[in-house]
């Protein structure tokens, strides 16, 4: 593409990063290639010492990763400005998973002694993490209600060591939505580092950038790849001297690469993007209505009703209010069970964002290893089912969800 930043989003989605092909390949082939050689020794010395731009091995990328690298990072800026006017320029490292994006993000940018702020309820391997991997290396998460944005000040305050603020938006499964705009300022002001979480909504739905955070991550695996073949994770980042010398190191010894079958992949699944996002949510906006009028049903968690407290944060700062939803069933842990177990459609399957239905019981699933008490605290009750609406017919969809609710 000519001039990167003059292309619609869509235009990105297809053409963003691609390169013309030394044997003129129309998709960037997949580099199965543990290593790449040097024209001479001395070539070798100037890439190493970053005085020239080349492949050198796996671990550290490879022309198929780097165009879907390209890719996000166009449109995770796409329409936005830095502070001279100019086009905002992101630069992201495509990650083996959502988790490994996350760990060289924490890691990058705290150490012993050191404490971040966060909220509830995160995805539950984002909890463990907190929980379980980061006290052991001295790091840990103060968790405050961050709708209480004094309380959240109050916190930032009380203590010196808190570095960095952690939000996951919408939240995974409550679709609890924090205001990016007024926690990242907030945050900002006492001169933290902010990391957003964008894995539900997606840079088709929102832009945390507009709102000055530091980090953007995904779980790719999700709408990003949107067609279920591979797990990833991306780190996304505006201090472009930070994420190519800092957070590219960690990103190497940690091994938390991604590799080129699956970076080919998530470049192919991004081509149909905003087709699928757009078919994504007019389905989960139908289903949303239907599942509200049901008698089985105690609530529906979408964001996109009047009724979910957060409607009028996500309207703000969303696009649209996405294709994921939860909702409690009058009968509790047992109807649960039963209803995934009557759907004869819809996939009972952990994950989201594959482009069929997917239906899922946090409180035995995504969220086992977190303390009880903690799930009830973030709203995860045990007759909560998750559902990430796909896009197939919407009548089947309903029927299907009907079937079992009733029979
Ligand atoms: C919101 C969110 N963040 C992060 C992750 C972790 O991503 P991955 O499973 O790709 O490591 C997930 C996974 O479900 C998620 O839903």
């Amino acid at each position: 593409m000519s001039n990167r930043h003059d292309k619609g989003f869509e235009t990105i989605c297809l053409h963003g990063g691609h390169k013309e092909e030394s044997n003129r390949a129309h998709l960037t082939p997949i580099y199965a290639t543990s290593t790449y050689t040097f024209d001479s020794a001395e070539q070798a010395v100037n890439i190493f010492k970053g005085n020239e731009q080349g492949y050198v091995y796996g671990r550290f990328g490879s022309p198929t990763i780097n165009e879907v690298e390209e890719k996000i990072a166009l449109l995770e800026a796409y329409g936005l400005s830095n502070m001279n006017g100019e086009p905002l320029e992101l630069k992201a490292i495509l990650h083996a998973s959502g988790m490994a994006a996350a760990t060289t993000m924490l890691l990058s940018n705290l150490k012993a002694g050191e404490k971040l702020i966060t909220h509830y309820s995160l995805y539950g391997g984002t909890q463990e993490l907190l929980d379980k991997i980061l006290p052991d290396l001295g790091i840990e998460a103060v968790i405050v209600d961050f709708h209480d944005p004094k309380a959240v000040e109050d916190a930032i305050k009380a203590d010196d060591a808190i570095n960095l603020m952690y939000i996951e938006t919408p939240a995974n499964p409550t679709l609890q939505c924090i205001d990016i705009a007024e926690l990242s300022t907030l945050g900002k002001s006492y001169g933290l580092v902010v990391c957003a979480d964008n894995t539900f909504a997606t840079p088709y739905l929102q832009q945390p950038f507009k709102y000055d955070v530091d980090y953007v991550m995904h779980s790719t695996t999700k709408f990003l790849n949107g067609h279920g073949t591979a797990v990833g994770g991306i780190l996304i980042g505006r201090d472009l001297e930070k994420m190519n010398t800092v957070v590219t190191k960690k990103h190497r010894l940690l091994g938390a690469n991604s590799n080129s079958f699956e970076a080919f992949l998530l470049n192919n699944g991004l081509k149909t993007f905003p087709l699928r996002m757009d078919k994504h949510c007019s389905n989960a906006e139908k289903v949303a209505e239907f599942l509200s009028q049901h008698p089985a049903i105690k609530k529906v968690n979408y964001l996109g009703l009047e009724s979910h407290p957060d409607h009028h944060i996500a309207m703000a700062q969303m696009k649209h209010a996405g294709a994921l939803m939860s909702f409690e069933l009058k009968g509790g842990y047992d109807a649960g069970l039963s209803f995934i177990n009557k759907l004869q459609l819809c996939t009972s399957a952990v994950s989201l964002g594959t482009p069929d239905t997917l239906v899922s019981h946090p409180a035995s699933t995504t969220h086992v290893g977190v303390k009880p008490e903690d799930r009830i605290k973030f709203g995860i009750t045990d007759g909560l089912i998750r559902l990430s609406v796909g896009i197939e017919n919407i009548n089947d969809i309903i029927e299907d969800l009907n079937q079992a609710l009733t029979n």
